[in-house]
Order: structure tokens, then C-alpha cells, then sequence
């Protein structure tokens, strides 16, 4: 029996989700993000790939109704959890595949995706349903980790030696083109660097011990004169190993009629 990317994403996020609080690593960036969006208090939005829907809560307290859909049943339910435990009244959660979104067009006035075209089959076909989705005038924002070449496919490497269900991180340049060839127009792009612990990396996603050993080898070697990972690793006195990961957010218009008279 094969297993599609899709059957590989529900695994692997099925045993993060308990990872997914609002106290470490998954909270990061909220606040930096919001700012980019400038949400309106009258704003319908869609957070896309939510998980358990970070972004969409950060952006619930701004906005008038926030639908969350993802692939990953049990990341919506701690979403869920997480929306009602902060006493939010405007949020909707939905099992659903962001290449196939249920809804019909120019339905949203802002479309998020926070962290998750790394982790998808298709990212062009998701960013194509962000548009479609989104009315004229509106907004979409997309926030990912970043890759550049020439360390792009080493990078990639490692991600999925440490996840299997990594998609492709992409380029700034290649986020670009995606929202560009959906028809949107890019009006903003911001980064930020987001340092990470190596081992706590590794646990969250369960990696067995042989591909920790070689990311570890890996990460050593760059750190001792040898090729580039991407991943910029450091290493403090006591040896403990530290990475990079660089986030991008990008938003974008999608050209129109804007008036809401
Ligand atoms: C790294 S998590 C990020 C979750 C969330 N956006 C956040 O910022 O914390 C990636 C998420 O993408 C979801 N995902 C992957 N492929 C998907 C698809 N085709 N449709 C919907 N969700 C998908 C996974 O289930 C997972 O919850």
C-alpha cells in the first residue's frame, strides 16, 4: 500500500498536535505577523493549513469571523480547545484540503497561512485556492520558513530526514511567484529570524535516533569548515546545538473593485 503526502501530514501532525500550545515555539511571531495583516474590525478571514489555528486566534480578537481549515483533525480540536479556553465567540474549525477549499469565490476579506507551504503537496494549488477565495480588494498573507540557493536542496534534506512529511521549503523569490501567477499582487514582505534548540526540534517531530545522528553529523560539519546546511547552526560552550530558521511574511492585494459602499 503507498502512502500519499497527505496520509503522511495527518500522521505526523496527528502526534504534534498536543505540541501545538500557546507557550512555546508554536506561539512565536503572532504578534509580529498581526502587524503585518492590519486586520479590520469588519474583515470575514480564512486561516489556511491553521493547525490549531495560531494565527486565526491571534487574529479573532481584530476581525469579525475567522473560519480555520485544516487536514489534521486532532490540530483543530486543540485548536478548538485553545479558542474556547480564551473565551473567542468568532471562530468556525473545519477538516478540509487547502487545495479544494469549500467555499465559493471572493468569499474572505484577508487569507493567512501561517508555516505550513513547507509542509504541503502543492504549495501552487493551495495559494491559488488563498486567492480564489479572497474577494477583489482584499488581502492574502502568507508567512513560511525561507530557503535560498544554493543551500535550497540541502536544506530540504534535512528538513524531511527530520519529517517526513516536509513538503519543499521555498524561496522568497518562488513566494512571490506563486502569489504573482494566482493573480495577486505582492505589496509587502517582511522577515524575521527565528532561532531554534536542535534537540527540541527533533523530539516534536519524533525523528528516529539514525536521522538525528546524521542531522547532529550534519549540523557539526558546517560548524567545523564544511558545506553550508542553510540552517545556520551555532553551537555554545557546553556543545549545545542551536539552528536558524528565517520566517517571511508576505502580503498581498487581489486587484479590483475595492468600494465597500
Ligand atoms: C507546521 S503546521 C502549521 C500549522 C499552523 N498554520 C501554525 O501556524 O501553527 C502545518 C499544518 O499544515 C496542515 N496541512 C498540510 N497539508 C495540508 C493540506 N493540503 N490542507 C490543509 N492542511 C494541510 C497540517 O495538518 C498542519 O496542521
Amino acid at each position: 500500500m503507498t502512502t500519499s503526502h497527505d496520509d503522511r501530514v495527518r500522521e505526523q501532525f496527528r502526534l504534534q498536535a498536543g505540541t501545538f500550545d500557546d507557550r512555546g515555539w508554536a506561539a512565536r511571531g503572532l504578534e509580529w505577523i498581526v502587524g503585518q495583516l492590519r486586520p479590520g474590525a469588519g474583515d470575514q478571514v480564512l486561516d489556511v493549513a491553521a493547525g490549531a489555528a495560531h494565527l486565526g486566534r491571534a487574529l479573532a480578537p481584530h476581525v469579525r469571523h475567522v473560519s480555520a481549515l485544516d487536514l489534521t483533525p486532532e490540530m483543530l480540536d486543540q485548536g478548538q480547545r485553545l479558542a474556547r479556553s480564551a473565551g473567542l465567540g468568532n471562530m468556525a474549525f473545519l477538516v478540509g484540503n487547502a487545495t479544494a477549499l469549500p467555499w465559493l469565490d471572493g468569499q474572505f476579506d484577508l487569507v493567512v497561512c501561517r508555516l505550513a507551504l513547507h509542509q504541503v503537496a502543492d504549495p501552487a494549488a493551495v495559494v491559488r485556492e488563498m486567492v480564489r477565495v479572497t474577494r477583489p480588494g482584499g488581502r492574502v498573507g502568507v508567512t513560511d520558513m525561507i530557503t535560498e540557493e544554493p543551500v535550497r536542496a540541502e536544506t530540504n534534506r534535512l528538513e524531511r530526514l527530520r519529517d517526513p512529511s516536509h513538503g519543499t521549503t521555498l524561496t522568497l523569490a518562488e513566494i512571490h511567484d506563486l502569489l504573482a501567477a494566482a493573480g495577486a499582487e505582492v505589496t509587502s514582505t517582511a522577515t524575521q529570524d527565528q532561532p531554534l534548540d536542535l534537540e527540541d526540534w527533533m523530539h516534536r517531530t519524533a525523528t528516529p535516533e539514525d536521522a538525528r545522528a546524521e542531522i547532529r553529523e550534519r549540523m557539526r560539519t558546517e560548524l567545523d569548515g564544511g558545506p553550508e546546511t542553510g540552517l545556520r547552526p551555532s553551537r555554545d560552550a557546553d556543545g549545545v546545538l542551536t539552528f536558524v530558521h528565517t520566517w517571511a511574511t508576505t502580503v498581498a492585494g487581489i486587484p479590483g473593485f475595492t468600494s465597500n459602499v
